[in-house]
């Protein structure tokens, strides 16, 4: 996946793409690159890493122009490299920036090279370039050309193309690739995401699978799937230049742990009342339909799959109603069964994540009740697909690692167990206890975020590892998981998490002093086992850092305990993932590794 960003204007337009193509690092940032129209050819300019390189080969060149394109990569076809890397071109005329996959790009490669088409790159994406060179060099506009190419094109897409012949028009297309209009004052521009644009306007337009638009500084128009001109909505969307800027802290990531206490106020606020759940805070009519659920099937990837499996304990819980948890990209295969009574959940940050969209996609051809995503982009496609959609308003969340959205869609998932449990008329006792501490959650993050020193202090010792292990049991098992994944994902330390339990069937092999078991010891019926299964690890030599409850007490001789606040058990998981994240950024600081960019990741997966 990659971000595109376009612009057509009266001013110069080199410098806000660069901008643009910064706010979408979040995309894809192996190489980068340029296309901008200028009176003598198109100035075409690619560097290999990231956006900061572009940027400073821009500012010694200083190419001057109004229309551009310009697009950050993350590698699918091809390895990161300056060929590789977008704008591709067509005979030194056409120029095309793309984000997706086309799927039969082999066939239709080698279509274009028995024209005489030579390909410079490895990539899918350069004969998307030649395949509109070919049709318009047949006497066809940009626009028919993009609805020309469309027909052969299969895979996800979005497009943006100029041509050298026009120094007004640039010209983008749609196909399951998110993809939007800005509409400023004299120009217009293109992007992935909002995000990309925000500086320069609020007026946005999403357009929808299908579509192809021309766009010029004054006017666009947009056609749909079948050629039509149609007129699409204008969405007005304020984000902040605040919310999408570091502030004091060093890395976003650093920022949006700092900020969970807020976060989680903005999920929760204007949702629970008294001691109860409001009505319908999943959309107008959900509380109706939640009384007829029996069970709930959840797809999601990652950090949003590990929110899931907290929430399935919780459904059983509070709701009584069993759930079913599929990775997004193994569920559409192992043919699931499905019965009319269950509500399809899907959960994602950006609401684009590929595999999660053609899960739905493939869900709502079955038979399920209805379809509810838990998501923190409104303006998203999940969003849009799904018959229901529930926001975790978080803000926009920037570093690739994620902690708010996932603190934010715990929080989601919880009032989520309670509606159904409301609507099904269970546990009222059980739910005004949950409400109350709910209420409370903000402030027991806030004193949560002060296990920072004690992380701060483990970190050196668990930086020099190469590996790590995570313990927790029930409820736990998934947050331990969560720990795992934060540390490998930024400071690149092979982790693992287990239920305790697990332990002497296997990893306790493992265990020796150099490697650091951090477990989970919240106060529970399991407390006791746990603290046996952690015996087994200190008799093995292996070093113990443990996050408990202040009612625990242990000899953990010389690694850590770190007593959390106390909590209602019901929070508990979404407190203790809080220290763990620190852990894992203390780690990732001590280690000098990118920390809001990880090598080979991206925030927002949308291939498949
Ligand atoms: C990527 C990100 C993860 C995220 C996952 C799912 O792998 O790096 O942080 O959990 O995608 O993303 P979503 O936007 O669907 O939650």
């Amino acid at each position: 996946m990659c971000g595109i960003i376009a612009a057509a204007s009266n001013r110069n337009v080199g410098k806000l793409l660069v901008q643009g193509l910064h706010k979408m690092e979040y995309r894809g940032y192996d190489s980068a690159g340029i296309a901008l129209h200028q009176d003598d050819g198109i100035a075409h300019l690619r560097t290999l890493g990231k956006v900061q390189l572009l940027e400073e080969k821009m500012i010694s060149e200083k190419p001057k122009s109004k229309l551009g394109i310009a697009h950050t990569r993350w590698a699918t076809h091809g390895e990161p490299s300056e060929t590789n890397a977008h704008p591709h071109k067509s005979q030194d005329s056409i120029y095309i920036v793309h984000n997706g996959i086309i799927e039969n790009y082999v066939q239709l490669k080698e279509d274009l090279k028995q024209s005489g088409y030579e390909f410079l790159s490895q990539t899918d994406s350069e004969l998307i370039a030649h395949l509109l060179d070919h049709y318009i060099n047949q006497g066809q506009s940009m626009v028919e050309a993009m609805y020309a190419a469309k027909e052969k094109l299969e895979g996800a897409y979005a497009i943006a193309a100029i041509d050298i012949k026009d120094n007004t028009n640039l010209v983008i297309a749609r196909n399951k690739s998110p993809l939007l209009i800005g509409i400023g004052a004299d120009e217009m521009f293109a992007a992935s995401d909002p995000l990309a644009i925000a500086q320069q306007t609020n007026d946005f337009i999403f357009l929808e699978d299908g579509d192809v638009a021309e766009i010029s500084a004054n006017t666009y128009k947009i056609f749909d799937k079948s050629k039509k001109e149609v007129v699409r909505e204008i969405t007005r969307i304020n984000i902040s230049a605040e919310a999408t800027s570091k502030g004091e802290y060093r890395h976003y990531m650093e920022k949006e742990i700092y900020e969970q206490p807020e976060a989680v106020s903005n999920t929760i606020d204007g949702r629970i009342g008294g001691e109860d759940v409001l009505d319908n805070i999943f959309g107008l009519g959900s509380s109706d339909l939640f009384s007829k659920v029996r069970r709930i099937q959840i797809v999601a990837c990652g950090t949003s799959l590990h929110a899931g499996r907290v929430a399935a304990n919780w459904f059983s819980s509070i709701a009584e109603l069993p759930c079913q948890i599929d990775y997004a990209s193994e569920y559409r295969y192992r043919n699931p069964h499905v019965d009319e009574k269950s509500l399809l959940v899907t959960i994602s940050q950006s609401g684009e994540t590929a595999d999660t969209l053609a899960a739905l996609n493939y869900a709502k051809e079955k038979d399920y009740l209805s379809t509810l995503t838990i998501c923190n982009v409104p303006t998203s496609s999940l969003a849009r697909e799904s018959d229901f959609s529930f926001f975790t308003n978080a803000g926009p969340e920037i570093g690739v690692a994620s902690t708010k959205a996932f603190t934010t869609q715990l929080a989601a998932l919880m009032l989520l167990a309670l509606s159904l449990a409301k609507s099904r008329n269970l546990n009222p006792k059980l739910r005004g206890r949950v409400v109350q501490a709910l209420r409370l959650l903000p402030e027991t993050i806030a004193e949560a975020l002060n296990s920072k020193d004690q992380m701060t202090e483990i970190a050196p010792d668990i930086a020099n590892k190469d590996n790590a292990l995570f313990l927790g049991r029930g409820i736990f098992y998934p947050i331990a998981k969560e720990g795992a994944l934060k540390l490998k994902e930024i400071s690149y330390i092979h982790a693992e998490a287990y239920p305790a339990g697990e332990l002497k069937h296997g990893p306790l092999a493992l265990i020796d002093e150099n490697m650091p078991v951090i477990a989970l010891a919240p106060e529970s019926e399991i407390a006791e086992k746990l603290i046996s299964n952690l015996e087994e690890v200190k008799a093995r030599g292996g070093t113990l850092y443990v996050c408990a409850d202040p009612s625990v007490n242990m000899d953990v001789k010389s690694g850590k305990l770190i007593h959390m606040p106390e909590c209602d058990f019901f929070m508990s998981p979404i407190v203790y993932n809080i220290p763990l994240q620190i852990l894992s950024y203390e780690v990732a600081l001590l280690r000098g590794t990118d920390i809001d960019q990880p090598r080979n990741l991206a925030k927002s997966v949308t291939v498949e």
